[in-house]
């Protein structure tokens, strides 16, 4: 939520952090804006897509030169998406500029303190206040470096804001150096040659250097062309913590495909397999990748409880059936965002799954941290490297989905499911409850899901075909029972925030004790139908749901197994996936429901990438 580019080196700042936002846009794209400092510090700002503000740059003179820059692409929090909301934020004097992620949450104490010192605000935003407030303590501050005074202004302001925050600054006196702090957002450094970068997410700089630093929490950092200082909010020197970023750069761009969403989606059989391999030891035993959790903690969990938001909540739902299933531990999920609200009952035997694409959404950072205070256990799932919900957590599994920059999220969920089942696997493998044979069995499995996947991607085109029929449907209407009914959420969710439609999901069972009333005649309802085999019960059921809703005029769209002929008289549009074990069907069914998201969002001309009023990984509560 909100993307933030820095540089500091010899070349020209404006094209790297261009191409930069460019990369960072699905952060959000409210408006843009950068700062450049050459002899001055110069700003351009527009609101809207990055498009606006490089058209604006074109009738602009003198901040192509400059070789130290910032800047920012915004999802509005405080004040709305306007060019004077638009970030940067200079000082009252011009001297600083700023950018942010985040909010300030004594801003309005702040606004009422600076105006009482006769400061005239010129936006509606919490940053602005940091503006005037740095400007105020570089003014004031003895350091005699230019740029290490910044950094001492900087921490100033940092011990007096609260909330979340990412702030980045430069200084028309300090040309040469950017400052920036964070606080529960994210910041990462590029460790160039000569140069060195400041980014949210590694994707900004990838393209100029793979070598990053981690920041801390509260911590403020100082980049020269030659140098990065890393202090904490008080000026002791602090360590990041140095990585490789391995994924390559095409990873970050479109490839020939027309949205991010189906690069993405094509790109699943592929992810899938990333996050199973080498799962396995010699022994059959099953390996998590950070696990600062002994067999014994995890043998006393008498609980899980899995907190997530959005899409990563539907995989949570999917994993309490497999969890319950294996382990024969109680396990409940929550959206973290009432977690914490409702005072949930946790120990230290309650193991707490915190599931996120991004490791950065608030809800599900705050959701752990309530967690932790209550001395249960926390287990992450998560895509991002060293972001602050795996670092924070006792155990971290990591989905190896690759970046995902679609705002709508997709092979992040089928990994987030694959790694859910390990983690299912791995507590009863643990607890003595499932040995190695049996996990063995259902990791491979898991294993022939890639494959699986790969074959759903090949027989897409009836499903692009039905999109373009339902670009104009008023409001479509998804079903499931068990496993399914999360998956019908989730292809409700995928419509609603693409498509812009009225879409619900809905526990098949449920239907005829309300929501039926909404089905009229030529309602596209689409069932996920469970297979024949196995649960065989439940099967049944969901064609006697799709009779039901079928006999009040719905116009069905079935999802079934290979071979599933009893669906055939009840189906308008039949779409088969490969015959898969009950509790990983969600593997293969879910797929179809992102593609036909996706093409019904681009038949009705909608950026698929970018939905209105979203952005990727939500750093706000
Ligand atoms: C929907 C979507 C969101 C995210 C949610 C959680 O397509 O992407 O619902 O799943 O905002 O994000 P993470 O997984 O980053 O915590």
């Amino acid at each position: 939520m909100c993307g933030i580019v820095g540089y500091a080196g010899s070349r020209p700042a404006l094209t790297i952090v261009l191409d930069g936002l460019r990369r960072l846009e699905y952060r959000g794209y409210d408006s843009a804006g950068v700062a450049i400092v050459d002899d001055v510090l110069r700003t351009a700002k527009r609101a809207g897509k990055l498009a606006n503000l490089e058209k604006a740059l074109q009738s602009e003179d003198g901040l192509d030169t400059g070789t130290t820059g910032i800047g920012h692409t915004r999802w509005a929090t405080h004040g709305g998406p306007t060019d004077r909301n638009a970030h940067p934020h200079r000082s009252v004097d011009g001297r600083v500029a700023v950018i942010h992620n985040g909010i300030i949450e004594n801003f309005a104490k702040l606004r009422t303190e600076l105006e009482q010192q006769g400061i005239e605000f010129a936006s509606d935003t919490d940053t602005e206040c940091a503006a005037h407030l740095l400007s105020f303590e570089v003014s004031r501050s003895s350091v005699e470096d230019p740029a290490e005074r910044l950094a001492d202004a900087m921490r100033a302001v940092c011990r007096r804001l609260e909330g979340a925050f990412t702030l980045l600054a430069v200084d028309a006196q300090a040309p040469g150096a950017v400052v920036g702090a964070r606080r529960n957002s994210p910041l990462v450094v590029g460790r160039g040659e000569g140069e060195n970068y400041l980014a949210s997410d590694v994707a900004a700089f990838i393209e100029h250097t793979r070598e990053a630093v981690e920041l801390g929490q509260d911590q403020v950092v100082l980049i020269t062309g030659d140098a990065i200082v890393i202090t904490d909010f008080l000026g002791n020197p602090a360590e990041g913590k140095d990585f490789h970023i391995n994924w390559d750069i095409s990873a970050a761009e479109k490839s020939g495909y027309d949205y991010f969403m189906l690069k993405e989606i094509a790109e699943q059989p592929h992810a899938v397999a990333e996050t199973l391999l080498g799962r396995l030891n010699e022994q059959g035993d099953l390996l998590l990748d950070e696990v600062r959790l002994t067999d014994q903690d995890l043998r006393d969990v008498d609980k899980v409880f899995i907190v997530a938001c959005g899409t990563a909540y539907h995989a949570g739902m999917v994993a309490k059936y497999a969890i319950e299933h294996w382990t024969r531990i109680p396990c409940e999920v929550e959206l973290a965002s009432e977690f914490r609200y409702r005072d949930p009952v946790l120990d230290r035997s309650t193991l707490v799954v915190a599931i996120s694409q991004s490791g950065e959404t608030m809800d599900t950072l705050m959701a752990l941290r309530h967690a932790k205070e209550q001395k249960a256990r926390v287990l992450a799932i998560c895509n991002t490297n060293g972001s602050t919900i795996p670092r924070e957590s006792d155990a971290v599994l990591y989905t190896h989905a690759g970046p995902e920059i679609a705002v709508a999220s997709t092979k992040a969920f089928l990994t987030q499911l694959v790694a859910c089942y390990l983690v299912g696997l791995h507590l009863a493998q643990v607890r003595g409850i499932k040995y190695a044979d049996e996990v063995g069995a259902v990791v491979a499995q898991l294993q022939e899901m890639p494959q699986k996947v790969e074959q759903v991607l090949a027989m897409m085109e009836p499903i692009r075909k039905l999109a373009r029929e339902l670009a104009d449907a008023k409001s479509v209407l998804f079903i499931g029972r068990h496993v399914s009914y999360p998956v019908a959420l989730e292809g409700a969710l995928k419509l609603k925030e693409l498509a812009y439609m009225h879409a619900e999901g809905f526990a098949a069972g449920e239907l005829k004790h309300g929501p039926i009333a909404l089905i009229d005649e030529g309602t596209p309802v689409v069932c996920v139908v469970p297979s024949p085999r196995g649960r065989g019960v439940l099967h049944d059921k969901v064609v006697s749901n799709i009779q039901e809703v079928r006999a009040r005029g719905a116009r069905t769209i079935v999802i079934a197994e290979d071979g599933d002929t009893a669906v055939e008289p009840y189906a308008d549009h039949l779409f088969h996936v490969p015959v898969t074990p009950t509790l990983l069907a969600p593997l293969v069914t879910t797929v179809p429901l992102q593609v036909l998201a996706c093409e019904i969002a681009s038949a009705r001309g909608h950026d698929v990438d970018q939905p209105r009023n979203l952005a990727k990984s939500v750093t706000v509560e």
